[in-house]
Parts: C-alpha cells; sequence; structure tokens
C-alpha cells in the first residue's frame, strides 16, 4: 500500500491543480454489482478515489472516473455487467478525458477480459480481484502512458490492509474476515475468480470493528465466502468460533452478523458461542444448494442432506429464537424429477425463514458446465416456479407468529418505495415498516408487530 498512498499524492496533486483552474473538483462513479464482497470492495475503491481527490458522486454523466464492480457469479449477471459498460461509451464520445476502468470477479476471467479488449475499446483499464489497491497505480500509468492496461492478476493474493475506504451512509456496516474461496463447489466460479482462503488476523478485525462501533454503527456484519474456515489457511490458533467471542467483547449497542457459511464447516463449537454471546445476531445463512444426496455429491459439497439438518437442529435447540436462512439452487445438470422433490422436502423439513433461490447457470471454467446432462431452461424454470411457491407459505408461516410480538428493529430511516413510512431489519434480517420519525433512524426501537406477510412485518413502535 506505500507504493499506492505514492500515486495517491501525485493523482491528488493533478486533480486539485484541475480544481483550481476550472472551478470545480473531478468527481468519480462506483458502479457496483454482486454480493456484499463487492460492495466492500466498492467501498474500497470510492475510499482510494476520495484520498485521490475525485468527489464521490452518484451520476456517470458527472464523472470524470468511472469503475465498474463486476460480478460473475451467474451468466445474467455479467450481461448486465456488459450492458451497463456498452451504456458508457457515449459519455467517453462526449468527454474524451473521462477515465473508465472494469474490475472485480468477471474480468478476473482472462475470456471476459479479452471481450473487453477487442469489443469495448473505449475502456480505459482493467483489474481483477486481487488488484483492488492498485487502482491509484493504474490511473496514475493510464495517465502518464496514455495506452490501455490489463493489470495482470497478483501471483499471490494478498491481504492488503490499511486501503482508505468511504462506508455507506447508515448504520450498518461491513467487514471482510477473510477473501477467497478453497472449496470449488462444482457450479461456482468464486474459488477461480477470488482466489485461495486468506484470513485477516484477528487483531486487525478486532480493531476495524472496534473503530465502527465507536463511530456509531450498530450492525456490523463480518464477511467471507466461508467465514466457519476462518484462520485455517494461515495457521492461526483461532478458529470462526473464537473471532467472534473475542469481538463480542467489545463494549457498547450493537450486533453482529456474519455470512457466509458453509454446512461442512459450521460447528458446534460456533453455535455456543452465537447462543452464549451478547452481540451475536441469532441468525444463520447457511445455504443448503439442494435436498438430494446425489446432486449435493454432484455439487462437491461434502455434506448429505441428514448431515445439514443435523446441524438445523442443533441450532434450534440451543438458539429455539434463530432465524434460518438458506441459499437454494435449481436446474443442476442432471438433477431429476425426484431430486428436485428432495429439494423441495427439504424445504419442508428445515423451515427456512427466507430462501435466495437460483437458478443454475453454467459458468465457464467449472467442472459442472461440462456435464452432459444440462437441464432445459423451460424445466429449470418451472422447478424455480414451484420453489417459490413452496417456500412463499412456509416463509408466510414463519412470520405469522410474530404478529402481536414486540421485537427490536433496528431503523435504517425511510423506506425507498415510500418515503411516508420507515424501515428497517430485525435482528434475524426480516425486513419491518413502521411510522417512524427521521431521528429514529440508525436507533434500535422497539417495535410491535400487527401484520406479518411472506416478504415483511408491519407494526408501531413503543415509545
Ligand atoms: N448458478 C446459479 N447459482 C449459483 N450460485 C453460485 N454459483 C451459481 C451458479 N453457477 C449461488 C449459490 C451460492 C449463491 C451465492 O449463489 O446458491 O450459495
Ligand atoms: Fe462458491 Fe462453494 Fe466457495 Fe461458496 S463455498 S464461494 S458456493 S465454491
Amino acid at each position: 500500500m506505500e507504493k499506492q498512498f505514492e500515486y495517491i499524492e501525485k493523482i491528488k496533486e493533478d486533480n486539485l491543480r484541475y480544481a483550481e483552474q476550472n472551478g470545480a473538483r473531478r468527481r468519480a462513479f462506483v458502479m457496483t454489482f454482486g454480493c456484499q464482497q463487492n460492495e466492500a470492495d466498492s467501498e474500497k475503491i470510492a475510499g482510494m478515489a476520495e484520498a485521490m481527490g475525485y468527489d464521490i458522486c452518484e451520476e456517470p454523466s458527472a464523472a470524470s472516473l468511472i469503475v465498474v464492480n463486476t460480478c460473475a457469479i451467474r451468466e445474467h449477471a455479467e450481461q448486465k455487467a456488459l450492458s451497463v459498460i456498452g451504456q458508457y461509451k457515449h459519455l467517453k464520445n462526449k468527454d474524451p478525458e473521462l477515465i473508465i476502468a472494469v474490475c472485480g470477479c468477471m474480468v478476473t476471467q482472462e475470456h471476459r477480459v479479452n471481450e473487453i479488449k477487442f469489443s469495448y475499446p473505449y475502456v480505459d483499464f482493467v483489474f481483477g480481484t486481487s488488484s483492488i489497491h492498485r487502482l491509484p497505480e493504474l490511473i496514475f500509468e493510464k495517465k502518464r502512458l496514455s495506452k490501455r492496461l490489463y493489470c495482470p492478476e497478483e501471483a499471490e493474493y494478498l491481504v492488503a490492509e490499511g486501503i482508505p475506504m468511504k462506508r455507506k451512509a447508515g448504520a450498518r456496516a461491513w467487514v471482510s474476515v477473510m477473501y477467497g474461496c478453497n472449496n470449488f463447489c462444482s457450479y461456482c466460479i468464486v474459488p477461480y475468480v477470488r482466489g485461495r482462503e486468506r484470513s485477516r488476523t484477528r487483531e486487525a478485525v478486532y480493531a476495524e470493528v472496534k473503530e465502527l462501533i465507536e463511530k456509531g454503527y450498530k450492525d456490523i456484519t463480518l464477511l467471507g465466502q466461508n467465514v466457519n474456515s476462518y484462520g485455517k489457511d494461515s495457521g492461526y490458533d483461532y478458529d470462526f468460533a473464537d473471532l467472534i467471542a473475542y469481538l463480542d467483547t467489545i463494549e457498547g449497542d450493537y450486533m453482529l452478523h456474519f455470512m457466509t457459511s458453509h454446512p461442512k464447516d459450521a460447528t458446534k463449537k460456533l453455535v455456543d458461542t452465537m447462543a452464549e454471546g451478547k452481540h451475536i445476531a441469532h441468525h444463520f445463512h447457511l445455504p443448503m444448494q439442494s435436498g438430494s444426496n446425489s446432486v449435493l455429491k454432484e455439487m462437491n459439497r461434502r455434506y448429505t442432506f441428514d448431515a445439514y439438518m443435523e446441524k438445523v437442529d442443533y441450532i434450534r435447540e440451543k438458539m429455539p429464537d434463530a432465524v434460518i436462512t438458506s441459499d437454494i439452487m435449481v436446474g443442476f445438470p442432471g438433477e431429476s424429477e425426484e431430486d428436485f422433490e428432495d429439494t423441495l422436502k427439504a424445504l419442508r423439513r428445515a423451515r427456512f425463514d427466507m430462501i435466495y433461490s437460483f437458478i443454475y447457470s453454467p459458468r465457464k471454467g467449472t467442472p459442472a458446465a461440462e456435464l452432459e446432462e444440462q437441464i432445459p431452461e423451460n424445466v429449470k424454470s418451472a422447478r424455480f416456479e414451484r420453489l417459490l411457491a413452496t417456500q412463499n407459505a412456509i416463509s408466510l408461516e414463519m412470520n405469522k407468529p410474530l404478529e402481536g410480538k414486540t421485537i427490536r428493529v433496528l431503523c435504517d430511516g425511510r423506506s425507498k418505495n415510500n418515503s411516508s413510512v420507515f424501515s428497517g431489519r430485525t435482528e434475524g434480517n426480516k425486513i419491518v415498516f413502521f411510522d417512524g420519525e427521521d431521528t429514529d433512524t440508525g436507533k434500535f426501537l422497539n417495535v410491535t408487530i400487527e401484520r406479518a406477510d411472506t416478504f415483511a412485518l408491519y407494526g408501531k413502535i413503543v415509545k
């Protein structure tokens, strides 16, 4: 990072000179696709841009620097990013000085870098997930050499500490505890685009969380592709349960969430630590993917449905109030009607509060994409609809008993879709709508639930 800070200073000088001459500061726009890890990376991109003397803006047309942070998890995510990049062509025509950069998971794949090279000539540079911290150097070199740059991936994926961050407004913050994934689920591109697992030290995470709490953040989500294997890669003598127990000692009124957990590594010790914790939310996101053992095996998930359910039962035994959510995928290659029905049965047995549901999307370079028996799109869509219908009924059943109960909600402010109501989230991340006041934003409130439906709760603040 030291080298990067030198570049930051040089670009800042140039940007300040520009501001003096033109009476307006240069602006930067960051567009983010994908998961929270990408959101967290974008906070670093915005933080570095700010340190370089750019003002962050919400409109691409006002920017001198545009960074598109892409996702590769499904074809649809890549297509969306490519279409947005396509829309920026006319901005470059209007302002040839505009710098357009593309980063993130999509462009950590060689075939997509080539596509950008040949089909999107107005993109100035591309950098992969291991090179986020090199943004200042890339801007500097782009200006100096006046040619397009393709940042090679770092030979080793490192943990870069000390990158400035510009966090989103609000009382919630994300903190990465580890990067990368070693699991190689057969459908998933993540291990190829985010490299091997590496964990930040307990001290670095503690310092960041403590600072956030002191600044007034109320909800901290610890991030990693598989937080349950935290520390293993680095040979630490503490694991994820030890990490959260340590963070839980920080004084204050706040909540700790984490995601995502791989079921094969979710330990009883972790559940016990959550149950005993003072600030650890009783919310467990535990992706099941499928209820069929043969599909789970083909997915290389390394657990059976029964082993999965043992974990769910243990969570419920230790924390009867726990909210359990999951990721479910339909249409994995070779998934038979019977396999799919096993997934529906699994939903009825597990009774998740909510699921994120996905239609399998073949990813180039992953083993599952090579499997012969790909499921036709119409079959996948029909299964997806049945999956949603089954889960929606369960979600409603899980929410209904909350009617009449008073629960703690962290208020996020006025609802985006209807500014006359306020929204917030429960400890289990359920969305709640209520009448509030602007001074409630960022505070924990007690809300009595008057009505519960499939996707949301509606209530009144208890004063
Ligand atoms: N197709 C569809 N869904 C996928 N996911 C990961 N890879 C794919 C893919 N190729 C889903 C998994 C994972 C979630 C983050 O995204 O369910 O848990
Ligand atoms: Fe992908 Fe599996 Fe790693 Fe999750 S655990 S990021 S699904 S390979």
